[in-house]
């Protein structure tokens, strides 16, 4: 079977507009806003109001895309929806997209793969589309983390954003996904967890009195983990896309702590200009980080067509993964 070559067409995002500042943080919690802006860059971060939820943003963002890619919702015919912060979880948020849409020609599932999730949902989209399945495929991240936030606990709640970034797929004459770089590590999932609500240790009074339906992180053991990974994923995925660091025009990070992502621009020797950061403005998004500060790098004019770029992703499970794509 000849596979076609899968590129991205268009890209959206969508922040809401209510913004929590680190100063608004020193009111509810033991913490300042020096210690947050020098331990992980973050100066203010997005979050919903009351009545709005992942599938909102996610149709936000996916609307601009479409736009974006001049197509239309009755021409996507599947949506890839990466999140860890679901409407419900059952049935899938990309259901809840795909009627918001009014996508019905679109089959439509949910990723999880923490932070990678966005990266993950590339790499099945973009295969979908070089098997000729499908012709134009949606894939967001979203996240309304700040309701799975535990906003009594200062090593979590100052860390997390909510956003969703959108790109839609379809099949291109010279490739644009050169390589995907993806792995996990199963025995690391207790660093990064919501233990409550699943199969494991489902909802009761007891869990709910115990705070077990928020996010639980390690934070220095997941930092070690990060900024080791960073650099390898990204060194792995590049060498087997036949590239090198000096043909990186952008790098597009996960966006977690701000030194992570500096140690990674000085392993790569990249000038700052050429890695696009956003934490200052928004947290940690999880599966929209990559997708908003792709968006927005596009939307400023400063990444072109043509630029080679790294996406590269790491989180809870624990997972990681780069993709080298000639946008
Ligand atoms: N405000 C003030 N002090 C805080 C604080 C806050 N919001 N959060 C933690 N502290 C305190 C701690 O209680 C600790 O105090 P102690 O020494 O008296 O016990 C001290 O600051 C240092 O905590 P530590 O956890 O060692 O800080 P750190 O330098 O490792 O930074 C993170 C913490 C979370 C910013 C950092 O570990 C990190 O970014 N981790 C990776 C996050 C990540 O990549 N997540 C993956 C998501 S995909």
């Amino acid at each position: 079977m000849k596979l076609l070559e899968a590129g991205i067409l268009g890209v959206g995002s969508a922040l809401p507009p209510k913004i929590i500042t680190n100063f608004d943080l020193e009111n509810i919690i033991d913490t300042s806003d020096e210690w947050i802006r020098t331990r992980t860059g973050i100066s203010e971060r997005r979050v919903v109001e009351e009545g709005v939820y992942t599938s909102d943003l996610a149709t936000q963002a996916a609307l601009s895309a479409i736009d974006a890619a001049g197509t239309c919702a009755e021409e996507i015919d599947l949506i890839i929806v990466a999140t860890v912060t679901p409407d419900t979880f059952m049935p899938s948020t990309a259901c809840f997209v795909q009627a918001k849409l009014g996508a019905k020609n679109a089959m439509a599932f949910d990723m999880s793969a923490g932070c990678t999730g966005f990266v993950y949902a590339l790499s099945v989209g973009s295969a979908y589309v070089r098997m000729g399945t499908c012709k134009r495929v949606l894939v967001i991240g979203a996240e309304v983390l700040s309701k799975f936030l535990d906003w009594q606990d200062r090593t979590t709640c100052v860390l997390f954003g909510d956003g969703a970034g959108a790109v839609v797929l379809g099949p291109v004459e010279q490739p644009g996904f050169l390589n995907f770089t993806l792995g996990a590590d199963g025995s690391m999932a207790d660093l990064l967890v919501i233990p409550g609500g699943g199969s494991r240790l489902p909802a009761s009074a007891q869990t709910i009195a115990d705070r077990q339906h928020y996010i639980k992180m390690c934070g220095n053991e997941t930092f070690k983990f990060a900024v080791r990974v960073m650099g390898e994923v990204t060194q792995q995925a590049l060498e087997a896309a036949g590239c090198s660091k000096d043909d990186l025009d952008f790098l597009v990070p996960h966006q977690a702590n701000l030194r992570i992502i500096e140690s990674a621009r000085k392993r790569f020797n990249l000038p700052e200009d050429r890695v696009v950061i956003n934490i200052d403005r928004y947290g940690n998004m999880s599966s929209a980080s990559i997708p908003v500060a792709l968006d927005e790098a596009i939307t400023s004019g400063r990444l072109q067509r043509g630029d080679l770029v790294a996406l590269v992703g790491f989180g809870a499970g624990l997972t990681w993964g780069a993709a080298i794509v000639r946008y």
